[in-house]
């Protein structure tokens, strides 16, 4: 067969975009964060209908930045545990340890390949302070059944919604279900500024902490409207160089920002063009229910395209045909993340029966605006051919 052009990726910035981006390199005097990092941020959140964004650089910061604010903010001490997915990007869990706080990982559905929710009871303890809830590959999560778990407990939610943008539960976007949550813009995701990510929350005391943690935890960084009385407070320091918390740094530049404010208006209609793919790709899929699994939610915002295969040798020969027509694929996320060689340590204590199925079985194609009916009735005839070769 024909080889097709199929990456998980391809140019997603556009000429005039670029045109744009060397104008604003031309002539822009500052390239640090300044006022496109902060137009970008009010854009996202009035899109997002949230309160307050962050603009960081990348989703891996987004979520460091989210776990050692909350640290802070909830006295959470060494050792306290926060809840996390088997199933899901490693960074996710990443900063909890970094954070010294103790990772505790629950098995995924199979469904909406967030929690296995009876998994997720068994593992609250005395000890837990908050859940981190991914939305995986354009899936919402559950939150209704979580915060039916949760009920009259002091745990908190943190999201995470770097593969998620744009997915909804009844109207409401995600990453306005906790405290804060994570994007993404990373290339392949739904709106990329090349390198980059957003903490998003409704809460203020979040919002100037993450303010002040992204950027080494100066106080100028906060509001202006709190300048006066900290000044006054610490009379004795220049407020030029004031730190008032312990930071990092990971601000984003105004070229990324700049780029940001010129995608985020086209992403509705990115996802619109990613969800047709992914119905189309559904229906297809449902005729090998036999062999498939067909995983299909409202409120979707599709990320990828998921084959979940019921049998492993037949998932790996597949695999090896779309190898072979060119058909780039990936591993569901990381696979059961308990298998991987820096977790050696924690494996020992779990077992995760649907993360290890997702492990073996299953991998994901890319989904985004470039992929159009015409491929899809590519990979249509790829199965056809595939699944009766099989019969
Ligand atoms: C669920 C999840 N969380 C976090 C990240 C990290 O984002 P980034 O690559 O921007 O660091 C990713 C990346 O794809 C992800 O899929």
């Amino acid at each position: 067969m024909k080889k097709i052009f199929w990456p998980l990726q391809e140019n997603v910035i556009s000429s005039n975009e670029r045109k744009k981006l060397s104008n604003f390199i031309l002539n822009t005097k500052r390239f640090t964060q300044f006022t496109e990092v902060d137009k970008f941020e009010k854009a996202y959140s009035k899109w997002q209908k949230c309160k307050y964004s962050i603009y960081v650089n990348s989703g891996s910061s987004a979520n460091l930045l989210i776990v050692q604010s909350a640290k802070e903010i909830y006295n959470w001490k060494d050792g306290d545990e926060i809840i996390v997915p088997s199933l899901t990007w490693t960074t996710t869990v990443t900063p909890v340890i970094q954070s010294n706080l103790k990772p505790v990982f629950v098995d995924c559905n199979l469904k909406d390949f967030s929690f296995d929710y009876e998994d997720l009871k068994k593992k609250i303890s005395n000890k837990t302070k908050a859940i981190f809830v991914a939305h995986i590959i354009g899936f919402p999560s559950d939150i209704s059944k979580i915060k039916k778990i949760i009920k009259n407990k002091k745990i908190i939610i943190l999201e995470d919604s770097c593969e998620s943008q744009g997915a909804k539960i009844n109207q409401t976007k995600v990453g306005n279900f906790g405290i804060a949550s994570s994007f993404s813009f990373y290339w392949g995701h739904h709106l990329t500024t090349i390198e980059g990510g957003m903490v998003t929350t409704n809460d203020e005391k979040f919002y100037n902490l993450c303010l002040l943690k992204r950027s080494h935890g100066l106080a100028r960084e906060l509001p202006k409207k709190l300048h006066n009385n900290i000044k006054r407070k610490y009379a004795n320091i220049d407020f030029k160089f004031l730190f008032l918390s312990s930071g990092f740094n990971l601000r984003n530049t105004e070229i990324g920002a700049y780029l940001g404010r010129f995608q985020l208006p086209k992403v509705n209609k990115w996802i619109k063009i990613r969800n047709r793919n992914y119905r189309q790709f559904i229906e297809i899929c449902s005729k090998y229910k036999k062999h498939l699994l067909i995983n299909d939610k409202k409120g979707i915002s599709s990320f990828v395209l998921p084959f979940v295969f019921k049998n492993k040798k037949l998932k790996i020969k597949f695999q090896r045909v779309l190898n072979n027509s060119g058909i780039e694929n990936r591993p569901l996320i990381a696979g059961n993340l308990l298998e991987q060689p820096f977790l050696k340590n924690y494996k020992k204590k779990y077992k995760l029966k649907n993360a290890n199925f997702i492990h073996n079985n299953s991998m994901y194609i890319g989904n985004n605006q470039f992929v159009n009916s015409k491929k899809i009735l590519k990979l249509k005839k790829i199965l056809q051919s595939f699944f009766n070769e099989k019969n």
